[in-house]
């Protein structure tokens, strides 16, 4: 910002002495300097200083006033004519210095709008958001509905209904964070963070008759070590189909389906035997990584799957040997680290929104 110029006014008692003194006032002269001292006005303060000189209790346009007492009485129409225009005069000119100075300060104030702009960063949606409403879509087309279930789970929900006994071996492997949270169904137990969508099939089944098609997305927790393709805490979207009659090759033709729709109809798919207990026959589905170009394992896991143990119909109430189901679980962090080629499962939980933005 330039330098103000300074304030160039002379000191006021040293002007009215000069001039009362002569009780010879000469307006015009007086005239010319406010009109010269006015020009130099730069800041409020010295429009301020200025308006004090001559319109002041102790300025000049009272001096005049004053000094009339003491004028001869033929000169004071004159000094009285003389003294009205002066403070006239001064007014103008404080009054346009005044608007001036208001001017300047709004034209350095004024806001450039031909600036570019700071555009607020926004956010993006998450990519396992994203993935799981793929996920779900894909599904939809295919007539199933998504219901979601609770993240907090009773033993008998997680383990117990899908004939996961206490102390079954493939407990282990399921087993997972407990709350201190008393289990208000089990005396004695705690509730605790799902393991797996799963028990999402109980609580489904209990409410509703087949037939039925449904898909439970959410998270789940497990005591794993994390590493590049483990979490503690991921994502699964379950799957549930029960009717009269479902096959095993139903739930083939789905999954492979399923698998064009999501990732293209390049994807290559291997089913091996594998064993739950809530399913029977189980199956475990892996995709080969290599063929979407990711590089990392030849075949990458995704999902569990089987025909539902006629037990679990047995704990959800139904009449047996009615009914045949399929299910599946499958693991949303991998569905996407195989579609959008990304190869550590941390890069997901750091919420770097330079990651998210690229999807
Ligand atoms: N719940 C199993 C898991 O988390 C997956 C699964 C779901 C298997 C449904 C079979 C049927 O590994």
């Amino acid at each position: 910002m330039a330098k103000r110029p300074k304030n160039k006014i002379v000191p006021v008692t040293f002007f009215v002495f000069l001039l009362v003194k002569k009780m010879d006032w000469n307006f015009q002269d007086i005239s010319h300097q406010a009109s010269s001292e006015a020009k130099a006005i730069g800041s409020p303060q010295d429009l301020e200083a200025f308006r004090l000189k001559y319109l002041g209790k102790k300025g000049l346009v009272a001096a005049v006033f004053a000094s009339l007492g003491q004028a001869a009485s033929a000169d004071k129409a004159a000094i009285g004519k003389g003294a009205n225009d002066l403070r006239k005069l001064v007014e103008e000119l404080i009054a346009a210095k005044g608007a001036e100075i208001i001017s300047a300060k709004i034209h350095e104030e004024r806001e450039d709008f031909s600036l570019p702009g700071t555009l607020e960063d926004l956010g993006h949606t998450h990519l396992l958001t994203q993935t799981m409403q793929e996920i779900i879509t894909v599904f939809e087309q295919m007539g199933f509905v998504a219901i979601e279930t609770p993240e907090i789970e009773t033993e008998f929900h997680n383990f117990t209904g899908l004939n996961i006994p206490i102390d079954h071996p493939s407990r282990d492997a399921f087993d997972t964070f407990y709350l201190e949270a008393d289990d208000p169904s089990a005396k004695g137990r705690k509730l605790l963070l799902r393991s797996h969508t799963s028990p999402g099939q109980v609580r489904i089944m209990k409410q509703h008759k087949p037939p039925l098609a449904v898909i439970v997305p959410g998270r789940v927790y497990r005591p794993d070590a994390v590493d590049a393709s483990h979490s503690f805490m991921f994502h699964q979207v379950e799957g549930l189909l029960v009717d009269e009659k479902v096959s095993f090759s139903e739930l083939k033709g789905l999954l492979t389906e399923f698998c064009r729709r999501f990732f293209g109809p390049q994807v290559k798919m291997r089913f091996r035997p594998h064993f739950f207990p809530f399913t029977e026959p189980s199956a475990e589905v892996d995709i080969n990584a290599e063929i979407l170009g990711i590089q990392r394992k030849k075949w990458l896991e995704i999902l569990g799957c089987g025909m539902v143990n006629p037990k679990v119909f047995k704990t959800a109430g139904y009449p047996e040997g009615k009914y045949k189901g399929l299910a599946f679980g499958m693991g949303v962090e991998r569905m996407a680290m195989l579609k959008y080629g990304i190869n550590d499962i941390r890069l997901f939980y750091e919420n770097d929104v330079r990651f998210l933005k690229q999807f």
